[in-house]
């Protein structure tokens, strides 16, 4: 295999959006090879055609860390996503090229989930391994060429478009029938368990089923959910801090987090056995029993016990068209994640700061697992455009860091690409 063919096929630059249209976000978006360049790519890699498949990223509004305490988020799938190349193999290796990490692993399926490689070719091998425990057929190899545009490690769900992509491919190309909501299922576990980040349902979840111009509203304890248009008059503008987070173990962020969430719940079920998750609790248990949890573990629950309501009024704001309501509730979300789940940072404050402060901004907070990524900004149609140019410049002036802007809309789910 020439991989300087391989690696030959540079990154278009999609041209720059002249004016923000309706219902879309507002967003630079990283460009990506063509599905016909990524086909061809695989074709000049394994010299057999492939089937493709894309799965998209997410940008969560509001209901950040509830999903795992079985309770509400209000996430959309958008328009970035990674795109699996997939084709048969039948000597039982996994062959896997990274488009954007210019890599390729050659191995046999029982190298490959035998252990972790603290790599991107986890996830894919996450999904390998949990769709072999399901007892989808695996065993004769699959060659893969893998490629996205959902900027990493910037709280915008890469990891989850990956592992769903993955899971379409494999799916796809065995003719596997599985619902929607069993292989976000399956994605999740593939993340909990292979790769070891203890991650809710909301990615998996919202990466599968998606829709143009919609939130999706998930209870993530039935795993029922509902669309929410999104209003023609209003802009969701995301701001990348470019300050990296990880949700895989050794960040102390995410898993620690959950852990202080988790030991305080015990508390609350000692008391209240009926207490099946957070969930379940209100303030009211909180107040009364509250002092015999550490005062991390008492903030961390107050977070996800208020964040429940917030979302559930968001629905309500949403659907009324409310979008000053909607944007007090992102307020109160966002002074809740950084005091009381303490999971923002300097960088992601400035911009939040900034926001609020520009004419037309409904609401800002911060979107996604928190320690830096993104934020989302609900902004009046007129003036997004003078918004992405302040945030811009404010962005700079008081950090140094040029910060992303990007450009989608919310999108559809996980599909196969027709070729
Ligand atoms: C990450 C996880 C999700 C969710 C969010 C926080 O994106 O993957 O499951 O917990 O953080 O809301």
């Amino acid at each position: 295999m020439d991989l300087r063919y391989l690696f030959g096929l540079q990154r278009k630059r999609k041209s720059a959006e002249p004016s923000i249209p309706a219902n879309r976000f507002t967003i630079l978006k990283e460009p990506m090879q063509t599905p016909a360049e990524i086909a061809a790519l695989h074709f000049a890699s394994y010299n057999v055609p492939a089937q493709l498949f894309a799965a998209p990223g997410r940008v969560n509004l509001i209901g950040e860390h509830t999903d795992y305490s079985d309770g509400f988020v209000m996430p959309a799938a958008i328009d970035f996503s990674t795109i699996v190349a997939i084709s048969h193999r039948t000597d039982g290796r996994i062959l896997a090229h990274s488009v954007n990490f210019q890599e390729h692993i050659t191995k046999t399926v029982d190298e490959l989930l035998a252990a972790r490689a603290k790599s991107w070719s986890d996830y894919p091998a996450g999904v390998l391994w949990a769709l072999r425990e399901h007892g989808v057929p695996i065993d004769n190899g699959f060659s893969l060429t893998i490629a996205g545009d959902v900027p990493l490690g910037a709280g915008l769900s890469s990891s989850a478009s990956v592992e769903v992509a993955t899971a379409f491919a494999v799916l796809g190309a065995t003719s596997y029938d599985m619902p929607l909501k069993q292989i976000a299922l399956l994605c999740q576990r593939a993340e909990n368990v292979f790769v070891g980040a203890n991650v809710g349902i909301m990615d998996q979840f919202v990466s599968c089923c998606g829709a143009q111009d919609h939130a999706v509203m998930i209870d993530c304890r039935s795993l029922e959910y509902t669309l929410a248009p999104i209003p023609p008059e209003v802009r969701i503008v995301i701001c990348n801090s470019m300050v990296k987070h990880s949700l895989a173990e050794g960040d102390g962020g995410y898993n620690t987090r959950r852990a202080e969430m988790e030991a305080g719940l015990r508390i609350l079920q000692s008391h209240r056995p009926e207490i099946k998750a957070l969930r379940d609790a209100t303030m009211a248990d909180l107040e009364k029993w509250g002092s015999e949890m550490s005062p991390a573990s008492l903030r961390r629950c107050r977070h996800v016990i208020t964040e429940d309501d917030r979302v559930l009024a968001a629905v309500e704001a949403f659907r009324a068209s409310d979008l000053t309501r909607f944007g007090e509730l992102m307020a109160q979300a966002m002074a809740s994640f950084r005091d009381d789940f303490e999971a923002s940072c300097p960088e992601i404050d400035i911009l939040i700061d900034l926001a609020n402060r520009q004419p037309g901004c409904f609401g800002a907070r911060l979107t996604g697992g928190g320690f830096g990524g993104c934020t989302v900004n609900l902004v009046a149609a007129d003036r997004a455009a003078a918004f992405v140019d302040a945030m811009r410049a404010g962005y700079l002036s008081a950090t140094g860091i040029a910060a992303e802007i990007y450009t989608s809309r919310a999108s559809a789910g996980a599909h196969q690409i027709p070729l």
